[in-house]
């Protein structure tokens, strides 16, 4: 499996999971769990999901998905912004904990920023931190002027990831955001990398990925991983779309490609509001 390295040196897969929706129907459950672990056995043991999902159902789905191979995987969960005071953060870890049915989360995200100044947010980070709760800890849909205050309070510097909107028709970050973090080697993780499927209808990536004789999921996917420092975590509760989402990791998108790209989807050519769904 393609790797990407965090600040720490610690190296986590390029190809991870997503969970948003699932845990959701329990008709499904079944399906999602054996996906889930599939996933894992196959070198996607990167799993993200956050205590807003189902309501902490998709935490008590990835619980049980990961009873017996705890130790496979790196598990990435967030916090909501209402629930990041010191205080706050900490009482969330615990509940996610108790759901998760583990000792720790690998890498613990505010979800997005809210009304609870950084200082307070890092503090209680920093706490759960020492009592060996969370691993790493990281932000969600952060613009750069937020980094920007976030790398300037006590510990802020100590982030570890900020997961963004990216995709072929998201690439507003590739403007400034995404060579910020670059620059501080700060990895960023790709949400919706697929565009929770809508991408995968469009006219002109079909016919490109038909030509090339590929799934239009693995090419997207195999764009989002062109970076070195680019983690991507599509979400699927199907085991047929997983195996076709693991082919992107082998995929190379040579320049002749990734021009055929930005003519279909052009990089932005000035600063773009972040995106978030
Ligand atoms: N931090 C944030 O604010 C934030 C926001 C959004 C998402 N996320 C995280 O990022 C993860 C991924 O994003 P997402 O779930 O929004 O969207 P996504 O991964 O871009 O797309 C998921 C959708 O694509 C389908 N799919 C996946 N692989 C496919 C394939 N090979 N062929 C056809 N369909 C396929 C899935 O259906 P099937 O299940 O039927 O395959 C699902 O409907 C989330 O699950 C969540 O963990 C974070």
């Amino acid at each position: 499996m393609k790797t990407v390295t965090l600040p720490s040196g610690e190296k986590i897969p390029a190809l991870g999971q997503g969970t948003w929706f699932m845990g959701e129907d329990s008709g499904r459950r079944k399906e999602e769990i054996a996906t889930l672990r599939r996933g894992v056995d196959i070198g996607l043991g990167l799993i993200d999901t956050a205590e807003m999902y189902g309501d902490g159902r998709s935490e008590e789905l990835v619980g049980e998905a990961i009873v017996g191979r705890r130790n496979d995987v790196f598990l990435v969960s967030k916090v909501y912004p209402h629930n990041a005071s010191r205080e706050g953060v900490l009482a969330a870890c615990e509940r996610s904990l108790r759901r998760l049915k583990t000792d720790r989360i690998d890498l613990y995200l505010l979800h997005w920023r809210g009304g609870v100044p950084f200082s307070e947010t890092v503090s209680g980070f920093e706490t759960l931190q020492r009592a060996g709760k969370i691993r790493y800890w990281g932000v969600s849909n952060l613009d750069l002027g937020d980094m920007l205050e976030l790398a300037a309070v006590p510990g802020g510097g100590q982030v570890a990831t900020n997961q963004l909107l990216y995709n072929l028709t998201r690439r507003g970050i590739e403007f400034d955001l995404l060579p910020w973090c670059e620059k501080h080697r700060l990895p960023v993780m790709a949400y919706s990398p697929i565009e929770q499927a809508r991408l995968l209808r469009h006219a002109g990536l079909m016919h490109l990925a038909a030509e090339l004789g590929q799934t239009p999921s693995q090419l997207s996917l195999a764009w989002v991983l062109r970076r070195d420092g680019v983690v991507a975590i599509p979400k699927t509760s199907n085991s047929r779309h997983l195996e076709d989402n693991v082919r992107a990791v082998e995929t190379t998108v040579t320049p002749q490609i990734e021009a055929e790209l930005d003519k279909l989807f052009p990089p932005p050519k000035r600063p773009v509001p972040l995106e978030m769904l």
